[in-house]
């Protein structure tokens, strides 16, 4: 038994790194998962089924309209429902590192097309169901490069403050309709050795500033993550939620 026994939640990015973390725990707790990637999710669902967990994989670009609503439609087909939404899926780690005047506009298009329109267009999909339904659940992944102003990829610290107002605004439209939107910012989780080898002063220099000294890993946010999904957080809605060891605070 667990406390999302018989929910069903959507992950989008959650073929890898934190994203594979929310869904390894969605699934402990008993969540259906729908792993929703550009990547195949294959293994993903292969490794939750080897635990005796409910799980399939589809293949969706966020930043689509057709595929967002065609990934709600397959979700609703295969499990009757859909309970949650995580928009954890973002352009991010192949965003250019640059100062401003030197950032590709192009780029800025694309990072603004997965991580707010993206955000948005699955929230979107999920939206009509969710209603239907008179509950449910849509978390959104905003960055702490937001409160900290980080400099060198605007377009990224950007996009990720629209989520901060997102979140809030679509709280109000959804609260009707019995839906609760959040958003967790996550501080930096250098998760596999892309981020080590790019930027290893990055990890010190955050580690120095934290209450808790040590690296953040994606299991630190799985927690909040379940929180937010489950009954304990019955009348939480609109709020943001900082998981960062204490290296800010709000
Ligand atoms: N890692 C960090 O330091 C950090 C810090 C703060 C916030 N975040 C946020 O946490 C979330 C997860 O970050 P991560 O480090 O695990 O990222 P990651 O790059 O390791 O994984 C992202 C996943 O999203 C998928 N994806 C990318 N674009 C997509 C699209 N258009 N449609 C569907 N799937 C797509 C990728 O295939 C990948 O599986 C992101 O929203 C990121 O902005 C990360």
């Amino acid at each position: 038994m667990g406390i999302l026994d018989g929910r069903v939640i959507i992950v989008t990015g959650g073929a890898k790194g934190i994203g594979l973390a929310y869904c390894r725990g969605l699934a402990a707790e008993g969540a259906t998962v729908v792993v929703a990637d550009l990547s195949d999710g294959g293994e993903v669902v292969a490794e939750l089924e080897s635990t005796g967990a409910k799980a399939m994989s589809l293949q969706v670009d966020v930043s689509d309209v057709a595929q967002t609503e065609a990934m709600a439609a397959a979700a609703v087909d295969a499990y009757g429902r859909i309970d949650g939404l995580v928009n954890n899926a973002a352009f991010y780690m192949a965003a250019t590192r640059a100062p401003m005047e030197d950032l590709p506009p192009d780029e800025w298009d694309l990072c603004f097309k997965v991580n707010v329109k993206g955000t948005w267009l699955c929230a979107r999909a999920v939206a009509p169901t969710m209603r239907a339904q008179g509950s449910g659940r849509i978390v959104n992944i905003a960055s702490m490069t937001v409160n900290d102003g980080t400099p060198g990829f605007l377009h990224y610290v950007s996009s990720k403050s629209a989520i901060w107002g997102l979140t809030r605004a679509m709280a109000r439209e959804l609260g009707g309709s019995g839906i609760a939107v959040n958003t967790i910012t996550p501080d930096y989780i250098p998760h596999d050795e892309a981020y080590s080898s790019v930027q290893p002063e990055v990890d010190v220099a955050i580690q120095a500033r934290r209450a808790f000294k040590r690296s953040q890993v994606p299991e630190d946010m799985v927690g909040t993550l379940i929180y937010l999904m489950s009954p304990l957080s019955d009348f939480v809605t609109g709020q943001n939620i900082w998981v960062n060891g204490g290296s800010g605070f709000h």
